[in-house]
C-alpha cells in the first residue's frame, strides 16, 4: 500500500510544489510515484506534463472517469501524476473524496504525494484524513508562523495518526531572525504529538534555474548544498 504524503501550508510560496516534485523525484529512481495535486493553480502539472491531458483531477472528483484511466507518466522517470485543473474551484467534497479516489491504485504505488493549495479547501481536508504524513514548508520570517498552530490543529481534528513535519525553507545563514523563528518553531512542536521540525533547507537561486529547465535539482550531478539538504529530508522522511 502506497505512503501518502500531503504537502500543505496555509500561507503562499513557502515551497509546496517545490519540495513536493524533489522528493518525488528522488523516489522516482527506485519506487513507483503518483503525484496529484488538488491546487487550481496547476503548478505542479505544468512541470510534469508531457501533452494535453484527456482527463484531469476534476473528472475524477466528478466521478466521470476512474482514477486509474486518469493517470498519465510524466516526463520524470517513476512518476505518474494526475493532471490538476482550474474547474476544481470553489468545489466541494465529502471528506472521504479522497480516500475513494486512491482506493483504486493505492496498492500499485509506493508513494503517493499531494500538491494542496494554500487555502483550506474541502479536498485538502479530505487530503489530510489519507495521508500517512504531511509536510508544511515554512519560510523562517515571523509572518510564516501564523498559520501553523491553525494547520496542526486542523490537520489533527481530521487524522491523529498522520506525522505533521514543518520543514524550514529559504534559510538564510544563521542569521538572529532564523534563530529566533526556529525557537518559536521547536516551541511550537512541543506541544503537540506527532509534530516535528524536519530538516533546514537553505535558500539557493539554483532551484528555480533548474525547475525553469524541466530539470530535479535533487537528481544533478552538480554539488550544491540545497541538493544535499533536500537528500537529508528524503532520508528522514522516507527511510
Ligand atoms: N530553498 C529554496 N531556495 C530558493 N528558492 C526557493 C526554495 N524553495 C522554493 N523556492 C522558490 O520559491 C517560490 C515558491 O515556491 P513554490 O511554488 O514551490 O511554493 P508553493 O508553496 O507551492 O506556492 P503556492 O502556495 O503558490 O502553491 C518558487 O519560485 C521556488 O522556486
Ligand atoms: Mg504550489
Amino acid at each position: 500500500m502506497a505512503f501518502i504524503t500531503a504537502v500543505s501550508s496555509e500561507k503562499g510560496g513557502q515551497g509546496k510544489s517545490t519540495i513536493l516534485l524533489q522528493m518525488a523525484g528522488y523516489a522516482g529512481k527506485t519506487k513507483k510515484v503518483l503525484c496529484l495535486e488538488v491546487d487550481i493553480q496547476k503548478n505542479l502539472t505544468l512541470v510534469l506534463e508531457d501533452s494535453e491531458p484527456k482527463h484531469t483531477i476534476y473528472d475524477v472528483v466528478k466521478g466521470s472517469v476512474s482514477t486509474k484511466d486518469a493517470i498519465l507518466p510524466s516526463v520524470f522517470k517513476g512518476i505518474d501524476y494526475i493532471p490538476g485543473s482550474r474547474k476544481l474551484k470553489g468545489i466541494n467534497v465529502d471528506t472521504t473524496k479522497m480516500q475513494s479516489i486512491l482506493n483504486e491504485v493505492q496498492s500499485e504505488y509506493d508513494l503517493i504525494f499531494i500538491d494542496c493549495p494554500a487555502n483550506l479547501t474541502s479536498l485538502v481536508e479530505s487530503s489530510y484524513t489519507v495521508a500517512d504524513l504531511i509536510i508544511t514548508p515554512i519560510e523562517m520570517e515571523l509572518f510564516a508562523l501564523s498559520n501553523v498552530t491553525e494547520l496542526i490543529e486542523t490537520v489533527q481534528s481530521y487524522n491523529k495518526r498522520a506525522e505533521v513535519v514543518l520543514v524550514p525553507n529559504k534559510v538564510i545563514g544563521r542569521s538572529k531572525l532564523n534563530k529566533n523563528v526556529r525557537e518559536h518553531l521547536d516551541e511550537i512542536v512541543e506541544q503537540y504529538d506527532n509534530v516535528k521540525v524536519g530538516t533546514e533547507l537553505p535558500n539557493s537561486i539554483v532551484i528555480s534555474n533548474f525547475m525553469s529547465e524541466g530539470k530535479l535539482l535533487i537528481n544533478a550531478m552538480r554539488l550544491n548544498p540545497l541538493k544535499d539538504k533536500l537528500k537529508e529530508l528524503y532520508k528522514e522522511l522516507y527511510k
